[in-house]
């Protein structure tokens, strides 16, 4: 893609406040690339603590939030909230959320129309389990995430696309960078029948998946991998530099 390399680091629901501080001031001292757009997502009840600390290289995101406005929605984080605390980017989709909270298609699409609607960029994920990999769904199951996502929105400008399949998601076992390429370039190809080929070549599409300061720059070099959603190996500030400038 022509779009800008991006690093996003999903820190999941991990870390103390000490430890929290202790990966910020890490991270602070960390020489990451000025070409690259680094992401850090901590959990919401620490964003009040990254935003104040996390020096200005580093933008920040949440892992989640509702679909709809403030209100009676007990234990939510509404989009307006988190754009009041100064959080530009969320995460919306995750494979995590899809099978342990259920949520849908439709109900990830309907968040990440209203979180782009209230200002907050999104990085919204999709991907495979191996059951439907193996069994030639997964070209199905992704066009019907993305669908439910284009059904909602038509503008992806402030979106980023998070290709992570849920069989290298915390389990050591990362895709090739061919598997990688495949997949990427199919999602650009759906996308430029949607958007044209200018926004799709623009649309950065990312990976995910047991990325680590290893893997990354094998992956980075592929042509449709326009960066990276990074789980573990974000918690390790050396690990996440290491792979932020993978691409230089
Ligand atoms: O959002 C990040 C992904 O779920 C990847 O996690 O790097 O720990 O495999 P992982």
């Amino acid at each position: 893609g022509t779009g800008q390399f991006f690093v996003g680091g999903n820190w999941k629901c991990n870390g103390t406040k000490q430890q929290v501080a202790q990966l910020l001031e890490q991270l602070n001292k960390g020489k990451v690339d000025s070409s690259i757009e680094v992401v850090i997502a901590p959990t919401f009840i620490h964003l009040p603590h990254v935003l104040d600390t996390a020096d200005s290289r580093f933008e920040v995101g949440a892992q989640n939030c509702w679909s709809s406005g403030t209100g009676a929605y007990t234990g939510e984080i509404s989009a307006e909230q988190l754009a009041d605390l100064g959080v530009k980017w969320v995460i919306l989709g995750h494979s995590e959320r899809r099978s342990l909270l259920k949520e849908s298609n439709e109900f990830v699409g309907e968040k990440t129309a209203y979180a782009l609607s209230h200002g907050l960029r999104v990085i919204a994920c999709i991907g495979e389990t191996l059951e439907q990999r193996e069994s030639g769904q997964m070209y199905n199951i992704l066009d019907a995430q993305l669908e439910a996502l284009a059904n909602q929105i038509s503008d992806f400008d402030n979106v980023v696309i998070a290709y992570e399949p849920v069989w290298a998601i915390g389990t050591g076992k990362v895709a090739t960078p061919d598997q990688a390429e495949e997949v990427h370039l199919h999602i650009r190809e759906w996308f430029t029948e949607r958007i044209g080929e200018k926004d799709a070549e623009a649309l950065r599409i990312v990976y995910g998946g047991s990325v680590n300061e290893k893997n990354a720059a094998e992956l980075a070099a592929k042509e449709d991998v326009d960066g990276f959603l990074v789980g573990g190996a974000s918690l390790k500030a050396d690990a996440f530099v290491t792979i932020c400038n993978a691409h230089t």
